[in-house]
C-alpha cells in the first residue's frame, strides 16, 4: 500500500524551500525518494537547505530568484529541464505576507504581496506546466494557499493577503480544469497557523493567545505537520484528486 506515496526518482522543485513550510515539505519530499530542487529568493538559505536535503541521499540544487520575475523563473526552468531531464512535481510555497488593516495597506505592499502571493504561483504554474506538457508524463502541483483564503482572519490585519490567497484557490481550479485532460493534477494546501519565521512576530506577542483561542486543537502546528500531506498530493496516492483545497488548520474554519 505504502508503495502508493513513493517519490523514487521524481523531480521536485519547491519554491520558498529556504525555511518554514517549503523546507519542511522539500525535506519530507527527499524522504520519499524526490530529487529536490530548492527555489529561494534567500540565497544563502537555499544553499543550506539544498546541503541538508543531499544529506537525505538524494539530488538536490538551489535557485536563487524572485518567483515574481518572469524571466528568472523561465530560466530556472529550463535549467532544471537540462540538469534533471525531466519535472514532476512542483510546490509553490513562497509567500510572504504585510500586515496593515485595509485602510493603511498601500499600493505598494498591495502590489508586493500579490506579485509573489498570486502571481509568483502563476509564473511557476505555467513554466513548469508547460514543460510537463511537453514531456506528455502529467505531474502533480500544490500550491500553498491558506485558510485565509476561505475566511478573513479575526481581528487580524491580513485582508490583502486573504485576498492573494482567494486568488491561489481560484489559480488552483483553473490550472486544475485546464490541464487534467494532461494528468496534470493542481491542488492546493491551506494551512492554519503553523510555527514558521512567517509569524514568529506575532505568535509571541499578545496576539498569539488570542490567535489560539481560535483554534479548535488549541496549539499551533510545527512545520513538520505539513510534510506528509504534500507527499500525499504529490504521488499517486492521490491519482484521482484535482482542484482540491486540502485544508490543514486544527480546526480553525469550523467555528
Ligand atoms: N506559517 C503559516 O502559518 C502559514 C499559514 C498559511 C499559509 N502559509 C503560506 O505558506 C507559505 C510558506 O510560509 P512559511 O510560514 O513557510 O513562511 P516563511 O516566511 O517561513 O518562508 C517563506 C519562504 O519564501 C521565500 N520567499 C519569499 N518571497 C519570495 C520570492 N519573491 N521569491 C522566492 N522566494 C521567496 C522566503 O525567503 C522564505 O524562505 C506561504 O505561501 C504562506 O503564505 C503559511
Amino acid at each position: 500500500m505504502l508503495e502508493a506515496f513513493s517519490l523514487k526518482g521524481k523531480v521536485a522543485i519547491v519554491t520558498g524551500a529556504a525555511q518554514g513550510l517549503g523546507e519542511a515539505m522539500a525535506r519530507s519530499l527527499a524522504q520519499s525518494g524526490a530529487n529536490v530542487i530548492v527555489v529561494d529568493i534567500n540565497e544563502e538559505k537555499g544553499r543550506d537547505a539544498a546541503k541538508n536535503l543531499k544529506a537525505l541521499g538524494g539530488q538536490a540544487k538551489s535557485f536563487r530568484l524572485d518567483v515574481s520575475d518572469r524571466d528568472a523563473v523561465n530560466h530556472m526552468v529550463s535549467e532544471v529541464k537540462s540538469d534533471f531531464g525531466k519535472i514532476n512535481i512542483l510546490i509553490n510555497s513562497a509567500g510572504l505576507n504585510r500586515r496593515y488593516w485595509m485602510k493603511d495597506m498601500t499600493s505598494e505592499d498591495y502590489d508586493l504581496i500579490m506579485n509573489v502571493n498570486l502571481k509568483g504561483t502563476f509564473n511557476t504554474c505555467q513554466e513548469v506546466g508547460r514543460v510537463m506538457i511537453e514531456q506528455g508524463t502529467g505531474g502533480s502541483i500544490i500550491n500553498v494557499s491558506s485558510m485565509s483564503s476561505l475566511i478573513v482572519n479575526r481581528r487580524r490585519a491580513v485582508g490583502t493577503y486573504c485576498a492573494s490567497k482567494g486568488g491561489v484557490n481560484m489559480l488552483t481550479k483553473a490550472f486544475a480544469a485546464e490541464w487534467a485532460e494532461f494528468n496534470i493534477r493542481v491542488n492546493a494546501i491551506a494551512p492554519g497557523y503553523f510555527k514558521t519565521p512567517l509569524n514568529e512576530p506575532w505568535i509571541n506577542t499578545e496576539q498569539g493567545p488570542d490567535a489560539l483561542s481560535q483554534v479548535p486543537m488549541g496549539r499551533f502546528a510545527e512545520p513538520e505537520e505539513i510534510g506528509p500531506t504534500a507527499v500525499y498530493l504529490a504521488s499517486d496516492a492521490s491519482s484521482y484528486v484535482t482542484g482540491h483545497i486540502l485544508v490543514i488548520d486544527g480546526g480553525y474554519t469550523i467555528w
